[in-house]
């Protein structure tokens, strides 16, 4: 890793903000002395500004009970509100708030007004199936205006949203809906996805049967969106069709204030263990910094711009940069349901001319995915709408982040590189185009109100030109509240590292002008394209199957995806049977039980978790006390020289190793 950030210090390039973009930005410099005088008073500012608050709070911060922070406490609000009804009185219920490209060519659009209709009407459906306020509403469904729409609903009522990507599994949604106790799952019958119907309704419904019937689920219904097409079994009286509900539905619904620490959603995201965390996030505070952050750090023009985060639903990408951010500013975007290759290579480039779209935000897999398909194909389309640029969820380097401005941006859009989590609720790292010389592959610095360290272990700074753990050392607005039924984990989780200050599990640089580098998770959560997934999570996948003995798992470098799932397995004969003592033994087909093992880890968890690799292997390198040395293992899926071996209880397991995977 040093090796890498020693080279990417030498970036030399810098794009200082063009004359004409700075003329008009939004954001200014003076946002950061004034945040820094008083950042609680800063944030209670933005939040008059920019949202409309049914009671207005008296105070800002309350963080008498740290790590639990009350931010906004005695005002009330109502987020849909913000992100619907108000921008309609303020007479633009014409503008356009979501212009909605199905994956197969077809498409719909959804006036601010009309979506506000639509809403309404769904949140009534919500209500006549008993949902009320502080219930949880897992919603499970592609990326149509459907998945909005149901967001926006629930938040109106009060209730509390658990979106889980339609790519996991029935069982990892039933984990979801058994931790939230959900009462209504909302899903579609299937969604488009690489030129064809994936069905979604059958994995709701193996799901709810898990355990069988001394094992019912909380969910009360299922609400069934229309999408696929595809044939779906029934449950009567349990399954109810979205677009019958809708139709009964009451048009008129008055939307009602809520205290603004009212629980929004839980969002799950893997830890260190291999059960998720439900990331708890409540109202006031993470609509602000999700309306400031998407105000600002993309330059937001709500009349002119065309706004598209290719995010979906399922990630907070997709809650705070689709859903909340946006609507709250009353912002026109794009959002798309199908893969970046469907029916061709050039589909995104495509959807760019044919809306006008101004402002994209984007994962660097993407990009370098583009990037080795060759410029031709964005070539082929005109582009020249963009204006800013916008990337997340990994570290970009320099050269897609060059590429991306250059190829995709025609060499002048600013690319904003942003650094969040799903914890943070918002953009906390990012340069404010406009006012930021760019430099390429570094986040760049703290956003106003944010206030971030870098520490060594024993809690100091380390100064510029150093590298250590990243911190955030004070309360923010969008900070998670907890998670969900565990505080004590949240507290172990982020808050005993350093005390009082947020530990983030990634490392970082600082180089000599105090800019931030991302070094990557330094805990056993690895990063593939830009998803998190944990280590533990896929071991225990892999123990559930009884050929396997033992397994670890490792997060390799991978030139596309940033990392990538590679899996060390020891395995038994037979099922039950004795375990294989050496990796060669002719009675075991490994690449057989490889990609089986491959599909078992998909079919448990979901596609995202496949190991690109299973390597079959005698032995695990384990120190005396028996804890798995991920880091020799990092050696081999990477194919480097192996490094330190004293600690390891058997010093001549890693050649072993070696020679069975090299
Ligand atoms: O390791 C960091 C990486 O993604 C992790 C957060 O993952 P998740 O909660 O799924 O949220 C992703 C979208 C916000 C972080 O701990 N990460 C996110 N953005 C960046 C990043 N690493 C480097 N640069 C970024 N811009």
């Amino acid at each position: 890793m040093s090796g890498n950030i020693d080279n990417l210090l030498h970036e030399t390039r810098r794009f200082a903000p063009s004359q004409s973009f700075q003329a008009s930005a939004v954001a200014t410099a003076d946002l950061y002395e004034r945040a820094a005088d008083d950042r609680p008073a800063f944030w209670g500012e933005q939040s008059r500004e920019l949202l409309y608050w049914h009671t207005p709070f008296t105070t800002t911060l309350n963080w008498s009970n740290p790590p639990f922070a009350q931010w906004f406490e005695d005002g009330e609000l109502n987020v849909a509100y913000n992100c619907l009804d108000r921008h309609v009185l303020a007479g633009n219920g014409d503008r356009i708030a979501l212009y909605w490209e199905g994956e197969p060519g077809d498409s719909a659009t959804y006036t601010y007004a009309e979506l506000t209709a639509e809403v309404k009407k769904a949140a009534t459906v919500l209500l006549s199936l008993g949902i009320s306020r502080g219930d949880r509403v897992a919603i499970y469904l592609p990326m149509i205006p459907e998945a909005v729409i149901s967001m926006l609903a629930v938040a109106r009522i009060g209730a509390i949203h658990s979106v889980v990507f339609g790519g996991f599994s029935a069982e990892s949604l039933r984990a979801r809906i058994d931790d939230a106790q959900a009462k209504l799952v909302i899903t579609a019958d299937g969604g488009w996805r690489k030129g064809k119907v994936s069905s979604l309704k059958p994995a709701v419904d193996d799901s709810l049967t898990i355990g069988g019937e001394e094992n019912p689920s909380t969910v009360e219904h299922v609400l069934v969106v229309k999408r696929g097409g595809n044939d779906v079994a029934w449950v009567d009286g349990r399954d109810l069709w979205w677009h019958d509900q809708i139709a009964e539905a009451e048009t008129e619904h008055e939307a009602q204030p809520f205290p603004a620490e009212t629980p929004l959603f839980i969002l799950y995201t893997s830890g260190t263990t291999g059960k998720p965390k439900g990331i708890l996030h409540t109202s006031g505070g993470y609509l602000t910094q999700a309306a400031f952050t998407h105000k600002n750090v993309f330059d937001l023009h709500p009349e002119t711009d065309v706004y598209w985060s290719t995010a979906d639903v399922g990630w907070i990408t997709g809650h705070t940069y689709v859903v909340y951010g946006p609507l709250a500013n009353g912002a026109t975007q794009v959002i798309y349901e199908g893969t970046p290759d469907s029916p061709h290579t050039g589909r995104w480039w495509e959807i760019i001319e044919k809306y006008g779209v101004t402002i994209l935000y984007a994962a660097p897999t993407a990009i370098r995915t583009f990037m080795k398909l060759g410029r031709h194909i964005p070539d082929e389309f005109d582009l020249t709408s963009l204006r800013l640029l916008g990337s997340v969820g990994e570290p970009i380097n320099p050269e897609a982040w060059v590429w991306y401005r250059d190829v995709i941006g025609g060499g002048t859009t600013p690319v904003v590189d942003t650094w969040w989590q799903t914890e943070t609720g918002g953009i906390m790292i990012s340069a404010l185009p406009g006012v930021t010389t760019l430099k390429p592959g570094s986040a760049q610095v703290a956003l106003p109100g944010i206030h971030i360290e870098v520490l060594d272990d024993r809690g100091e700074p380390v100064g510029k030109n150093s590298g250590g753990l990243l911190v955030v050392a004070e309360p923010w607005p969008a900070m998670l509240r907890g998670i969900w039924g565990d505080p004590d984990r949240f507290i172990e989780t982020y808050w005993s590292t350093f005390d009082g200050k947020y530990f983030a599990g990634d490392g970082a640089r600082l180089d000599r002008d105090g800019d931030v580098w991302l070094l990557g998770r330094v805990d056993d959560v690895m990063n593939v394209s830009g998803h998190r997934l944990s280590t533990a999570e896929i071991e225990s996948s892999l123990v559930s199957h009884p050929r396997v003995a033992e397994a670890a798992v490792v997060g390799a470098s991978d030139e596309t995806t940033g990392q990538a799932v590679v899996a060390f397995v020891i395995v038994r004969a037979d099922e039950g049977g004795e375990v294989v003592v050496t990796a060669d033994d002719p009675s075991v087909d490994t690449s057989a039980l490889a990609a089986e093992l491959r599909g078992h880890v998909a079919s448990q968890i979901g596609a995202i978790a496949r190991p690109r690799q299973v390597f079959i292997v005698a032995e695990l390198p384990k120190t005396r006390s028996g804890k798995i040395m991920r880091r020799l293992l990092r050696d081999v899926a990477e194919g480097r020289e192996i490094g330190d071996t004293t600690t390891l209880a058997d010093t001549q397991v890693m050649s072993i190793i070696s020679g069975t995977v090299g």
